[in-house]
């Protein structure tokens, strides 16, 4: 076994050697011109995904060799095209395609904070595999995923890309999602490069306002915003993408101190960065380059390797390198990281081994892929609230809903929606319409022959009108039991969607109030790209699912969950503001020296006078059709030394009549450090299947690797002291030990 290992290193180190040797020959080869046209990235004009500028003739700078990339080009007859005319170059170096394959291509999975709250990592995995297969499959050879940005702000639209608040459940989805799209490696025609982005703190933006400046001591942004990328980065993205945003004062786009101190010398990465749509540019509107040339040159210096669709390098560097601004090392870098990665996905030797028609044909309505997305749609949902509709208490939850329901009035903006389910960053296809499974169809598929369903729009998800009320009132007084379901529409979430109210848009709320008012039982389904204030109905409607946008197969998952043939398992990747005034609010806060030490303890604390001190449901909070009790935590010691390793292990029990899964947490608090900690952080967590009545122990090891921090002198280790040890189904419900720790 030793010696094939040692084979096997040794045959990777000569693939990489010859790999290292085939760049350096095509590079000594090529003009100036031909080496700035491999960092120049164009759009494709066949879909937009960024401000469109129109010139030029692209396919005759192709021919020319003036170009390395194109994104959006959508299709096996496309890809080829171009591909055919970059071989008509002098130098015939092959395109690399990219395209934003964020949760899905031709199979449309949940959006990436869905995904995120089913805390189910092999399935998270798998979903990128997929659509890694079925989009290399249209000859695509990467894509600008995994986003991986942290944000507390859900304002920003873009929390619908990534995977909420928390950086350690972030940086494990980070590492799966880079594995699933890049599977078993480049060369394989499945394989597609991963694009971390966007590098960095983008999710930090002010008041969160996309493209808005960033300002964070580098404390947070080691303590918070550069974990998952560093996950990413172990698990072997061959790509970054910088962000649009300035950090403390420079763009990330011309950040030297991002690109090339931490990512490029201290990490050793070895891929090459792109930048986002028009960012070198866009150094101008910041007020960083005076023109376009300047641009260039910063940017270049910086790290940036590609330039996407700003034209500044392909117009301005050479010019910049004849001038000295640029040294042709800088160039000659960018460039081998760029060939490097084309001739480990094998475009060299066969620049069409990603154009074929019958492979693109096989991944069309892929029977595998849908079974997975409905999978991964049914687990991301969270289940918010489950009461009896005679109020607390009083018995069994409304939830799930029988089969055998004489008559289910099916009311809102979402019940026959079809592409509002896609969310954003989804792709439109011919036969969606078709394909995408709506609710109502759902429900009818679960129901028995003999029940009745009555639909009402009600209103519609931004319009005011309430003249859909009396209809949507009238199917209720008619129906054994209310579904509701709203939200907000496709394009409400997702980039350049800040949103400064993040209320229920329209008069959704208000149709709920008059369908409660009719005293029927009422479930209400919230359908959003990110977390949602909803107040009025958290406190007033017995039954909540958070159905996020859950892709192709949300109208059956939803169904699945609905009439209990899954039980909902998903936990809240963000928490929920009460208000936007309280935002920002995350559970890893720090305790300030006056913390409210309830709920709504308003003595010379640090909280509102007019709000509870807490989000209205918190980090890691969703319910199941069972419950789950926690016995009391079992250390295998209390003080500890050195190197020692902690051991905690709990009992959790089904005591409920339903199977589920439960997403047992482990938090730590440092009591004291040499800079405030936060009253708790994710370090663990594990999801388990407890049939009704089942008990399983679960354990966790704790070293003194995850009491690590960075320290004001920006030092990663941790210190002696006392913690808190924490266990439990959400970062408030949680079972408490304190032990002490000693170096
Ligand atoms: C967009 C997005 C980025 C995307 C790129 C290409 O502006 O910021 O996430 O990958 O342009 O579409």
């Amino acid at each position: 076994m030793l010696l094939l290992v040692c084979y096997q290193v040794q045959h990777a180190i000569a693939q990489i050697s010859k790999i290292d040797q085939r760049v350096d020959s095509v590079l000594k080869r090529m003009t100036l011109e031909e080496k700035i046209g491999q960092m120049n990235q164009y759009n494709g004009d066949w879909a937009a995904t960024g401000p469109i500028t129109k010139d030029g003739d692209k396919q005759n700078q192709i021919r020319k060799g003036m170009v390395g990339s194109m994104l959006n080009v959508t299709g096996v007859n496309h890809t080829r095209t171009l591909q055919e005319i970059a071989m008509q170059s002098r130098m015939k170096i092959p395109l690399l395609f990219g395209q934003d394959v964020i949760h899905g291509y031709r199979t449309t999975f949940p959006i990436p904070l869905a995904e995120a709250a089913s805390w189910d990592i092999e399935a998270i995995e798998r979903s990128a595999r997929i659509a890694a297969v079925e989009v290399a499959a249209a000859g695509i050879h990467w894509t600008f995923a995994p986003m991986v940005d942290i944000s507390r702000d859900p304002r920003w639209g873009r929390v619908m890309e990534g995977a909420g608040e928390d950086p350690y459940l972030g940086s494990i989805i980070a590492k799966a999602r880079v594995k699933g799209f890049q599977g078993k490696g480049f060369g394989n025609t499945d394989a597609v490069m991963a694009c971390v982005k966007h590098f960095v703190a983008y999710g930090a933006a002010v008041g969160g306002r996309d493209y808005n400046s960033v300002d964070m001591s580098l404390r947070t942004l080691y303590e918070l915003y550069l974990p998952p990328f560093k996950a990413a980065f172990d698990a072997g993205a061959a790509t970054f993408m910088n962000s649009f945003n300035d950090l403390n004062g420079i763009p990330a786009t011309g950040n030297s101190f991002l690109q090339r101190d931490i990512l490029k010398n201290k990490w050793k990465f070895t891929g090459f960065i792109v930048s986002d749509w028009g960012s070198v540019g866009e150094m101008v509107n910041h007020g960083y380059a005076k023109d376009n040339a300047h641009a260039a040159m910063l940017a270049a210096n910086a790290g940036s390797d590609m330039d996407m669709e700003s034209r500044s390098y392909i117009k301005h560097l050479a010019q910049q390198v004849k001038e000295g601004k640029v040294k042709m090392s800088v160039i000659d870098d960018a460039v081998r990281r760029i060939l490097k990665k084309k001739f480990e996905m094998g475009l060299f030797d066969d620049p069409f081994k990603f154009c074929n028609e019958a492979r693109e044909k096989e991944q069309w309505n892929n029977a595998a892929h849908l079974l997975a997305a409905r999978d991964m749609a049914k687990k991301s949902i969270v289940l918010l609230k489950n009461e009896s509709p005679l109020g607390r208490g009083a018995g069994v939850g409304l939830l799930p809903i029988s089969k055998q329901t004489k008559t289910i009035a099916v009311v809102g903006p979402f019940a026959k929606a079809v592409k509002d389910h896609l969310g954003f960053w989804s792709y439109d296809w011919a036969d969606d319409t078709a394909r995408i499974k709506t609710l109502w169809g759902g429900i009818q598929k679960k129901l028995s022959a003999d029940s009745k369903m009555i639909y009402a729009k009600g209103c519609g998800i931004t319009d005011t009108s309430k003249a859909g009320f009396s209809e949507a009132v009238n199917a209720a007084m008619n129906a054994d039991v209310v579904v509701v379901t709203v939200g907000e529409e496709r394009a409400m979430s997702g980039e350049a969607k800040s949103r400064s109210s993040i209320q229920l848009p329209g008069v959704q709320e208000e149709l709920i109030k008059a369908l409660v008012a009719t005293g029927k039982p009422v479930v209400v389904l919230i359908s959003a790209g990110r977390p949602l204030i909803f107040n009025w109905t958290a406190d007033h409607v017995p039954a909540i699912l958070y159905t996020w946008w859950l892709g192709t197969e949300a109208g059956d998952a939803i169904a699945d969950v609905l009439f209990g043939d899954y039980n909902p398992s998903g936990k809240l990747p963000m928490s929920f503001p009460r208000t936007e005034g309280q935002i920002p609010v995350y559970y890893n806060y720090y305790n300030t020296g006056r913390p409210a030490k309830t709920e709504n303890d308003l003595n010379y604390v640090s909280a509102y006078i007019d709000l509870p001190n807490s989000p209205k449901f918190p980090f890691g909070y969703g319910l199941s059709y069972t419950r789950f009790d926690y016995g009391q935590l079992q250390l295998n010691k209390t003080t500890l030394k050195g190197n020692e390793q902690l051991n905690v292990s709990v009992t959790v029990t089904n005591s409920g009549q339903y199977a589920g899964e439960e997403v047992v947490q482990l938090y730590i608090r440092d009591m004291v450090g040499s800079v405030v900690r936060p009253v708790k952080e994710l370090k663990g967590f594990k999801k388990i299947m407890l049939q009704a009545g089942e008990s399983k122990t679960i354990s966790f090891s704790i070293t003194t690797n995850d009491l690590r921090f960075y320290n004001d002198q920006l030092k990663f280790d941790w210190e002696a002291g006392e913690f808190e040890i924490m266990v439990g189904t959400d970062s408030r419900d949680v079972k408490t030990k304190t032990i002490s720790w000693t170096k």
